[in-house]
């Protein structure tokens, strides 16, 4: 499995996601590492894992169009299996998701189709729900829409905040990205639809429920 990464920060996701290839729970490598910020600690993060990092300017480019070919003639050099967007904040043009459809997947802080877009950790604090969490799915024209390959749920408590719930969220995203890639990288993964099955899988074992009186 060869994977290309893009980002636009911190990082944490591709760090998690580093450390599995690291270890070899993940058989294979991230060939490259794209931020379209300068200045993105995730790149150090690449370095650091001695991974190839490289800032492509969007500013030098005409507008959206331009820039994702280019990104699409890049990200094609490297012949990755899976491309990944790991924290990347700018929004891909259609040409990019047709170019890498079915092979193209994200992480959302929220349980998708709830809390799309920005803030998704602010919004589900502000809504009042009891459950939030964070999804790992195929990425399509719809934002933050595409199948669902896995969610993890995390209780929300009413003295969380932004910051605490987004901490909580954070640490289950580090445990379902890498999990994901590597049923990816099984073949184990496939999409029926909307709805994707990973094959062996054991569902049903989650224990995500609070303690609730029996009835
Ligand atoms: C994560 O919360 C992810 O869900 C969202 O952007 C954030 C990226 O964090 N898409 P990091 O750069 O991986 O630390």
């Amino acid at each position: 499995m060869n994977i290309v990464a893009l980002i636009s920060g911190r990082g944490s996701n591709l760090r998690a996601i580093a450390e599995a290839f690291r270890s070899g729970k993940i058989k294979g490598r991230i060939s490259l590492v794209i931020s379209n910020k300068k200045d993105a600690p995730g790149l150090d993060v690449a370095r650091g894992y001695g991974i190839k990092g490289e800032f492509i300017d969007p500013k030098g480019f005409q507008g959206r169009e331009e820039y994702d070919r280019y990104l699409i003639d890049r990200i094609n050099m490297e012949n990755p299996d899976l491309v990944v967007l790991a924290g990347y904040m700018r929004i891909l043009s259609d040409a990019f998701i047709e170019a890498f459809e079915g092979k193209l997947i994200n992480i959302h802080p929220s349980l998708i189709p709830a809390f799309k877009g920005l803030h998704a950790q602010r919004q589900a604090v502000e809504f009042g729900v009891r459950f939030s969490g964070c999804t790992v799915h195929y990425v399509t024209k719809d934002l933050d829409a595409g199948p669902v390959i896995v969610q993890a749920v995390v209780p929300v408590n009413p003295d969380d905040t932004e910051q605490s719930l987004s901490e909580k969220i954070l640490s289950y995203e580090h445990r379902i990205y890498p999990q994901a890639i590597k049923w990816i990288s099984e073949g184990r993964v496939k999409i029926n639809g909307r709805t994707v099955v990973v094959e062996g899988a054991r569902y049903n074992s989650l224990p995500v429920n609070p303690e609730l009186e029996d009835f």
